[in-house]
């Protein structure tokens, strides 16, 4: 079914088709051309991070991360169970276990007063998910990790430049994945930057990105031939690629503007409605800037979140949920997972909804789906009522 106002629609901010043009009649559609230059120096020095590098999906760059953490069979990460599965699927390539931990109610990022607990002697790493693009308490985690020697890997796919305390997010971890997905903010189709902040990763990540060779340093003319020296796969986009995102990423403060907007006429728009219907609205904490990814809210039930997906879709309007507990999934219960262990995952991934979020949104869109929501309380009201 076709939707008159869909769920996402991959925004467009005005050069891409003239970048990528250049990028193929340049000769160099290849990986690690000018365009990925250009999109690494401008991450590179946003982010001040010790080196950038583009790959080809934020799934890729977590399995990267896991490769330079040197995971073994047998080692444990600690990842929260509502989460996309290639946060944790990463680290289960690599034969590792991972031990769910719950999220917070609030916030719905990995709960930190619960990280200590989880850890053992065989715990490597922690993987802490930025939700919606609101930091997670990075304090804590970080100070946990330093206490335990393990190491921090941020999945950030959906906070770009989004700050906890001041400081960007993809900046706290050893590691970090920002994904440029097309239903991100900033996108590119398929791709995502890899930020490497301890510069101890950054030689092997340049090898383990191009196929366990040291071609970056043949190219640098530091060796004057390239050979394996290591274990890699072909983790590098297609420069045609990095013009996309370059084109994205040099109007990035425009459609963070844009999407600012579309987050608090939502805000707005529903804040009196989610409080007479007990609605919860996102919670973001005074200290962290969000990155404006998407618009959630959380109905008090998962018949309450079915009906009005429903009231939605016959208006033609696509709203989503998102995570199921990745606990409760088919390979979560390999690892023991199971009912109860995690229970606000459990009860958010039920009542969760998604609202249409995309920069070319209108106004009048917008109004329609806020008017939809709000009827769906009105005829809430009625039944109640009537019974
Ligand atoms: C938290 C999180 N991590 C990783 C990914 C995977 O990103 P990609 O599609 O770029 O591989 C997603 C996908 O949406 C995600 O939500």
């Amino acid at each position: 079914m076709s939707y008159r106002i869909p769920f996402n629609k991959p925004g467009l901010a005005g050069d891409e088709l003239r970048y990528i043009a250049d990028a193929i009649t340049q000769g160099h559609s290849a990986g690690d051309g000018d365009y990925t230059a250009k999109c690494h120096a401008f991450l590179q020095a946003r982010l001040n991070a010790a080196r950038v590098l583009l790959t080809t999906s934020c799934t890729h760059a977590i399995e990267m991360a896991a490769l330079l953490l040197d995971i073994q069979p047998g080692d444990e990460v600690i990842v929260p169970a509502f989460t996309f599965v290639s946060t944790v699927n990463a680290f289960v390539l690599r034969g590792a276990r991972p031990v769910f931990c719950d999220i917070r109610p609030d916030t719905l990022n990995l709960d930190e007063s619960q990280v200590e607990r989880a850890i053992t002697p065989r715990t490597r790493a922690i993987v802490p998910v930025h939700y919606a693009g609101v930091g997670c308490e990075m304090d804590a985690i970080l100070a946990t990790a330093a206490r335990h020697g393990v190491r921090v890997v941020e999945d950030n796919a959906h906070g770009l430049f989004a700050r906890y305390k001041g400081r960007y997010l993809g900046t706290f971890g050893d590691l970090a994945t920002q994904s440029f997905h097309e239903t991100k903010n900033i996108i590119c189709g398929e791709g995502v930057a890899l930020v490497i902040n301890d510069p101890a990763y950054v030689e092997r990540a340049e090898i383990v990105r191009e196929k366990g060779t040291n071609r970056a340093r043949f190219y640098r003319g530091q060796v004057d031939k390239y050979t394996w020296v290591d274990i890699g796969s072909s983790y590098l986009p297609s420069d045609i690629l990095a013009a996309f995102l370059y084109a994205q990423l040099e109007r990035y403060e425009q459609i963070d503007a844009t999407r600012e907007r579309i987050w608090r006429r939502y805000d707005e728009g529903l804040r009196d409605w989610a409080r007479e219907n007990g609605v919860e609205r996102p919670h973001v904490p005074e200290y962290c800037r969000q990155s404006y990814h998407m618009y959630y809210i959380l109905l008090r039930s998962q018949e309450d979140r079915q009906a009005l997906i429903e009231l939605l879709r016959e208006r033609g309007i696509l709203a989503v949920f998102h995570y199921l507990p990745l606990h409760l999934s088919e390979m979560g219960r390999r690892f023991g997972g199971r009912e109860g262990q995690c229970p606000v995952t459990e009860s958010v991934s039920d009542r969760l909804l998604r609202l249409p979020f995309y920069n070319n949104l209108t106004e009048s869109e917008q109004g329609e789906v806020v008017a939809a929501i709000r009827s769906f309380a009105a005829q809430a009201v009625v039944h109640r009522v009537l019974q």
